[in-house]
Formats: C-alpha cells, sequence, structure tokens
C-alpha cells in the first residue's frame, strides 16, 4: 500500500513506519513525506525524491498536497505530528483514507498539548489514539487505543516520551491492519 504521511516536526513516528517497512513487518511504501515546515527533521528521514514541502504560506496549499498525494498514488494518508487542520474540501477529497495519531485516550484532550492537559487534570492514566480523520477535531472513528500509566512526578517530557513509544506501535500496527484489510477485499 503507498503511503502519503504528513508531518510537521521530528518524525518518530514516520520513523516507526520506515523501521517496520525496513524490517518486513509492514507492506507498504512511503511515496510521499509532506511538511509544511520547511525546516522539519522528518524530511532528512527520506530520500530527497520522496520529501516534499508545502509551506502554509503556499495559496493553494491543500490543492498542492492533494496533487502530490494522488500524483503519487497514494492510498493511504498517515497524519503523523502534522500540525494543521485540514479543510472539509481536502477531507471529503481523501474521505475515509486519512488517518492520525493523537497522544491521549480519545476523546479525552483533544487538541494541541494533550499530555499537558492530561498532567493538569490529574488523570492516572493516559495513553494515545489512532483514528480515521473526519471534519470534527481529533474525533473521528477509533482504530486503535493503547493506556499509558501516568507516574507521581512525571513531567510533560516524561509523559510525552512514554506515550510515544506506544504511539509508534498501534501506528503501525493500525497500518498494517488497514493494509491486510485492503489486500483481502
Ligand atoms: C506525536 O506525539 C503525535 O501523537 C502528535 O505529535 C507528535 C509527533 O511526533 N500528533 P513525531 O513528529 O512523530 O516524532
Amino acid at each position: 500500500m503507498r503511503l502519503g504521511v504528513l508531518v510537521s516536526g521530528r518524525g518518530s513516528n514516520l520513523q516507526a513506519i520506515l523501521d517496520a517497512i525496513a524490517a518486513g513487518a509492514l507492506e507498504a511504501e512511503v511515496s510521499a513525506v509532506v511538511s509544511d515546515k520547511p525546516d522539519a527533521p522528518a524530511l532528512q528521514r527520506v530520500e530527497k525524491d520522496v520529501a516534499v514541502v508545502v509551506p502554509r504560506k503556499d495559496p493553494r496549499f491543500e490543492e498542492t498536497i492533494a496533487s502530490v498525494l494522488e500524483e503519487r498514488g497514494v492510498e493511504l494518508v498517515v497524519l503523523a505530528g502534522f500540525m494543521k487542520i485540514l479543510s472539509p474540501w481536502f477531507l471529503e477529497r481523501f474521505a475515509g483514507r486519512i488517518i492520525n495519531i493523537h497522544p491521549s485516550l480519545l476523546p479525552s484532550f483533544r487538541g494541541l498539548h494533550a499530555q499537558r492537559q492530561a498532567l493538569e487534570r490529574g488523570v492516572k492514566i493516559s495513553g494515545c489514539t489512532v483514528h480515521w480523520v473526519d471534519e470534527n477535531l481529533d474525533g473521528g472513528p477509533i482504530l486503535a487505543q493503547t493506556a499509558v500509566p501516568v507516574l507521581g512526578g512525571d513531567t510533560e517530557e516524561s509523559l510525552s516520551e512514554r506515550i510515544l513509544a506506544e504511539e509508534h506501535r498501534i501506528l503501525v500496527e493500525t497500518i498494517a491492519n488497514i493494509t491486510h484489510t485492503k489486500k483481502n477485499s
């Protein structure tokens, strides 16, 4: 399955996908990595011809991203730390083909700084969620979730790190499941 991964930063979830493909654990190909930030470290994780920068100030921002994904035959769009909310127009164009990884047990703690929100609320268990993307912010149907304990003395950094390890695991597992379902349909 041809993947288009949208990123804005570090790209550790992208790396987990690349590692799983390299290990033969995921039958997929990363056909495009699109970043809205020219300096995103994620871009360095793939060959130059796979990486594409579409700056937010591009007047045809979403149209350009959509063209890149379609030209490369992308079948599943993975939002992996992509920090821009996509419009209904884009979501409609890729309806049923976009997933997102979010660092909380949705529907708790939608939006930015989910780990900080969890700490501030004092929950004892947080986690991460992979879900289909629809027009509701972090609100589409849930595909996979894993719980992660919040420990005494946790900081935003330590909790984020513990959750991140699980993000990598469930994101790869979910993509593998979608790949299998598609192959057998
Ligand atoms: C992850 O915590 C992801 O859940 C959130 O942004 C972070 C991206 O991390 N949406 P990375 O760029 O994949 O390392």
